[in-house]
């Protein structure tokens, strides 16, 4: 098929990727020229393991284009996908101008019948918007249809979830657009669930608020698992037995982060308030994951004491492992609240360092974690890339002023850490000194 991805970031890059992965002849259209000459050279703006080579390799063979000329690519397509930007406006609501932009191009530049997909996440109803700006702005009244296909990608494992998800969400009004989409992702072989637009816009928003709540449920659990001596991690274990809880995402920690969760909760929030429901429940989900931070914070300063002065070896930037994205990344407000009070921060993250340059000034970015721990009063971890499960903590021990680690991601075993001679704080944990 002949496919127009409207938005090169990270959604619309991964997408239309594998789309031309899967054989089909993909433009990938951004406003941002500049954006788009990089793409063209080989050059990808985000990190996503694996997305550079399949990127390479399928414009290699002429199926991946990139272009900043949205009418051109819209007369080429038959289905266009939406997914730009819908970033936070600060009130909790999302800021859908640069949806409502580019229905108003599309239409503008239809020559025929076009399928419009929504991809980017976006509030319930905004489907319906779509389709009156279209109507509104297609003088020649061609055929179209519009769509809601929702993304369900994780950031560091994007191409994986592409192309084995465990569903596809296909939100239709008519027999067409269901058949085209239906064909588009058969490769696949995975499950696919055909509802109405609304309905589809709103599993979205509903399973990453559930996945939230998950975190924030375990998290709680934790704090209860603290204070009586109880173990999180096998509390966590045991509940995921039950296969109707299932083990997954029941991880305790310093709570979630990222470009999607967060926004997203708001999101939700402010939705269901517009709609005069009060979704206590979200809101307290959200509560618990603020709490976390501090709840970290409060065991360092329990170890240290006066924090002022003191130098703190962080290990993690990026929000979770394999990316380095530090959108709502629990480490940035971490490093900035004991800055605050008086600390001198020394940072290693394998690769989320470049863009924390550019949001942490006056810290010390450096080149392995033994070098961060140099010298250092405690080593905090907040975020769990292998390279630190996998660390010579006999080497850390020297290292470090003194043997104590603050672990945000419960990434050590308590008595292996016990037996090596560290005072080992983790979360939910029983302590061990
Ligand atoms: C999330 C969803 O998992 C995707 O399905 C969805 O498509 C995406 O948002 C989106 O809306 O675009 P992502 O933000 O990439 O994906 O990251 P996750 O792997 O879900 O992790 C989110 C946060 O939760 C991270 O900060 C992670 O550290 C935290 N987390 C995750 C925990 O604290 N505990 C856990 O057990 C699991």
């Amino acid at each position: 098929m002949n496919i127009t991805i409207i938005g090169s970031g990270y959604v619309g890059l991964v997408t239309g990727t594998c789309f031309a992965e899967l054989g089909n002849k993909v433009i990938c259209v951004d406003n941002d020229a500049q954006k788009i000459r990089h793409l063209k050279t080989g050059h990808v703006p985000i990190y996503e393991p694996g997305l550079e080579d399949l990127i390479k390799k399928n414009v290699r063979k002429k199926r991946l284009f990139f272009n900043s000329d949205l009418k051109s690519a819209v007369k080429k397509a038959e289905v266009i996908f939406i997914t730009v930007g819908t970033p936070a406006k600060g009130n909790g609501e999302a800021d859908l101008t640069g949806i409502e932009n580019v229905a108003r191009n599309i239409a503008h530049c239809m020559t025929g019948y076009k399928l419009i997909v929504e991809k980017s996440t976006v509030p319930v109803e905004t489907g319906e918007w779509v389709k009156r700006t279209i109507e509104i702005h297609n003088h020649k009244k061609h055929k179209f249809d519009v769509a809601s296909n929702p993304e369900f990608l994780r950031e560091g494992q994007a191409i994986n979830d592409f192309m084995h998800p465990d569903r596809i969400v296909l939100g239709v009004e008519s027999n067409k657009a269901k058949n085209i989409l239906t064909s588009l992702y058969r490769p696949l072989k995975a499950p696919i669930l055909i509802t109405d637009i609304k309905s589809a816009e709103l599993i979205k928003h509903a399973s990453n608020s559930f996945l939230a709540a998950k975190i924030s449920f375990i998290n709680a659990v934790s704090e209860v698992c603290e204070r009586v001596g109880a173990d999180v991690t096998r509390v966590a274990q045991g509940m995921g037995m039950d296969k109707r809880i299932n083990e997954l995402f029941l991880d305790a920690g310093v709570g979630y982060g990222g470009s999607c969760f967060p926004k997203d909760i708001d999101a939700f929030v402010t939705i269901s308030e517009k709609l005069g429901y009060d979704f206590g429940l979200l809101k307290e989900v959200r509560e618990i994951n603020l709490a976390q931070k501090h709840n970290f914070i409060k065991k360092i300063e329990d170890n240290l004491w006066i924090i002022k002065n003191k130098t703190i070896a962080v290990l993690g930037l990026a929000f979770k492992p394999n990316t380095d994205d530090i959108r709502s990344a629990p480490a940035i407000d971490i490093i900035k609240r004991l800055e605050a009070e008086g600390a001198k921060i020394k940072v290693y993250d394998p690769c989320a360092m470049p863009k924390a340059r550019e949001v942490l000034k006056g810290i010390k970015f450096c080149k392995d974690p033994y070098d961060a721990a140099r010298e250092s009063d405690c080593l905090i971890i907040v975020t769990e890339w292998n390279e630190f499960k996998e660390l010579d903590l006999v080497r850390m021990k020297k290292c470090l002023k003194r043997p104590l680690i603050i672990d945000g991601r419960n990434i050590y075993e308590p008595q292996q850490m016990k037996k090596l001679g560290y005072k080992y704080i983790s979360m939910g944990r029983p302590k061990v000194l």
